[in-house]
């Protein structure tokens, strides 16, 4: 008969195999690649000792392909609970040591067994992608699992943050997951996404492309706007998802959590009372402005390396978290392209689903003008903006830095959009377009250049302000710009009991 200490034993051993995952040599190799492990991952993100692991022992339960040989206690996947600055997440991590971390039957139960909880109890998902997708020895079943984690991804969609990051390379149903939660980290020149690799690609349409071209971190946060962060090792990742946490509620019934501050509410900032040049054509840098007002100056900006005329990211405001939505004058004018307008967009829907009041900056010429914005559907892209912008009900607090001009002017968070409080600049330029432009079409015939720039002169000096809006009520204060924190902060706290509902209805039909 067995004593207590040999089955003591047996649990030790169990646990020993699930720890080592594919081995110690998958183990060593990955390291090599500058990769950590999934355990490793989970203990540098997690608040010490708090990793609580499930389904340790679970095994796959294919047995083609000789796979009923290779069983590793919990598969290809540590899942489980923990805390994060001492507030409740769930995390799962793929095991690339054990069959590449594809994912089998086994594998997406567990993970659906912990998005299924963090839905109940209201808390994160963080997922840990480092996977070749679909384990090919099971076939369908894997299909299968994959489409049942998509589902579950849908369905907590605006009710909890899930997180991404990818840490590896990653194929198939490995990055559709990620593409359907809110924000997805990639670390530099050691993860790639792709859908088909480059050899399927060459196969297929002659194309010759490296890896990192195709799929690498640069190239996702530069060029395809399918990653919102760029991190330089795997510690960096961690730290940055733990960052991005401080600033977001757990689920979409609570408020973000406010972090005491003593920055003074009050703080004025004489260097903001002459950065905005008055020459409309010279650019400034928009960030100076979101530094300046936040709470000890610090701005997480979220997709910093995409689209860069249209700035997003968090910051807060006397200890309250808040989205900034703001155009980017230094680069491209801050005009509103295809991409500017998806990546503000979509920034604006997450604020508006987990309760964080967005605050607008504008300076901002209109909509980009040429053929490949509009064959590329510039009218609906911008209208994602447009749509998102009316349908959030958090607080929303504009202020128009300059040039606030034609359909720039409605998209940007207007007060027709429902913003709650509206500022300008005495600097601020609202009109239907810029002088030039106008009197260009108003008064074609003109012959003598002398007589167009006393025109265009007197049009600056009609339209080219913010006193006509605010005459009309469009605006609701002009503000020294050297004492924007504390405006934005009286208006966020006036705001911040703000109960307003959209009519009900199923879902709206935003012109994807
Ligand atoms: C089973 C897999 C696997 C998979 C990798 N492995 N991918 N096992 N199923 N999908 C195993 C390898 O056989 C190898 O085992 C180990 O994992 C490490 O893989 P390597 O190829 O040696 O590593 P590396 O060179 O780093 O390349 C990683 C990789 C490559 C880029 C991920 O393995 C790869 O291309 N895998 C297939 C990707 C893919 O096409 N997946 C299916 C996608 S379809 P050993 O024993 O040698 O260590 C899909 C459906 C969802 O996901 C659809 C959503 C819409």
């Amino acid at each position: 008969m067995s004593t207590l200490e040999d089955k003591y034993k047996i649990l030790e051993e169990k646990y020993r195999q699930a720890e080592l995952g594919g081995g110690q040599e998958r183990i060593d190799k990955l390291h090599k690649t500058g990769r950590k492990t999934a355990r490793e991952r989970i203990d540098i993100l997690l608040d010490p000792g708090t990793f609580v692991e499930l389904d340790k022992l679970v095994t796959h339960r294919c047995t083609d392909f000789g796979m009923e040989k290779q069983q590793i206690p919990g598969d290809g996947i540590v899942s489980g609970y923990g805390k994060i600055d001492g507030r409740l997440v769930y995390v799962f991590a793929y095991d690339f040591t054990v069959f590449g971390g594809s994912l089998s039957r086994t594998n997406a139960n567990k993970i659906i067994k912990v998005m299924d909880l963090a839905m109940k109890m209201g808390a994160p998902v963080i997922g840990l992608n480092d996977s070749g997708g679909a384990r090919i020895q099971e076939g369908v079943q894997s299909l299968g699992g994959y489409a049942d984690l998509f589902f579950r991804n849908v369905k907590a969609s605006g009710v909890i943050p899930q997180i991404s990051a990818i840490m590896g390379p990653c194929a198939g149903g490995a990055v559709y997951s990620p593409a359907l939660t809110d924000f997805i980290f990639m670390v530099d020149k050691s993860s790639y996404m792709f859908v088909t690799g480059p050899d399927v690609i060459k196969t297929v349409t002659h194309e010759e492309v490296t890896k990192e071209d195709l799929g690498g971190a640069t190239t996702h946060n530069t060029k395809s706007g399918v990653a919102h962060f760029i991190g330089q090792d795997d510690e960096q990742v961690l730290m940055m998802i733990r960052e991005l946490l401080s600033f977001l509620p757990s689920n979409n019934l609570e408020d973000p959590p406010v972090k005491t501050t003593a920055d003074d509410p009050n703080r004025e900032d004489p260097h903001l009372h002459d950065l905005v040049p008055v020459d409309p054509n010279k650019p400034y840098d928009m960030k100076e402005i979101i530094i300046s007002v936040a709470d000890d100056n610090y701005f997480f900006e979220v997709m910093p390396q995409y689209a860069k005329n249209i700035i997003t990211g968090f910051i807060r405001l006397n200890g309250r978290p808040v989205g900034i939505v703001a155009n980017q004058p230094a680069v491209l004018a801050g005009v509103l392209d295809i991409d500017a307008s998806v990546k503000g967009a979509r920034f604006v829907r997450f604020c508006d689903a987990f309760n964080i009041p967005i605050i607008t900056f504008e300076d901002v010429p209109g909509f980009l003008p040429g053929t490949t914005q509009e064959y590329g559907g510039i009218i609906k892209h911008g209208a994602k903006l447009l749509y998102a912008f009316a349908e959030a009900t958090v607080p929303k607090i504009t202020v128009i830095t300059r040039k606030s001009y034609g359909g720039a002017y409605c998209v940007m968070s207007s007060k027709h959009l429902g913003a709650d409080i509206n500022y300008a600049y005495p600097t601020a330029e609202i009109a239907v377009m810029g002088p030039e432009g106008a009197v260009n079409i108003l008064f074609k015939n003109i012959q003598s250049e002398e007589e167009r720039q006393k025109i265009i002169e007197e049009y600056k000096e009609k339209f080219a302000n913010p006193y006509k809006a605010a005459e009309l009520g469009y605006i609701d204060e002009i503000i020294y710009p050297s004492q924007t924190r504390k405006k934005l902060i009286q208006a966020l706290e006036m705001a911040i009991t703000k109960k307003e509902v959209n009519p009900p209805k199923k879902h709206g039909n935003i012109p994807l």
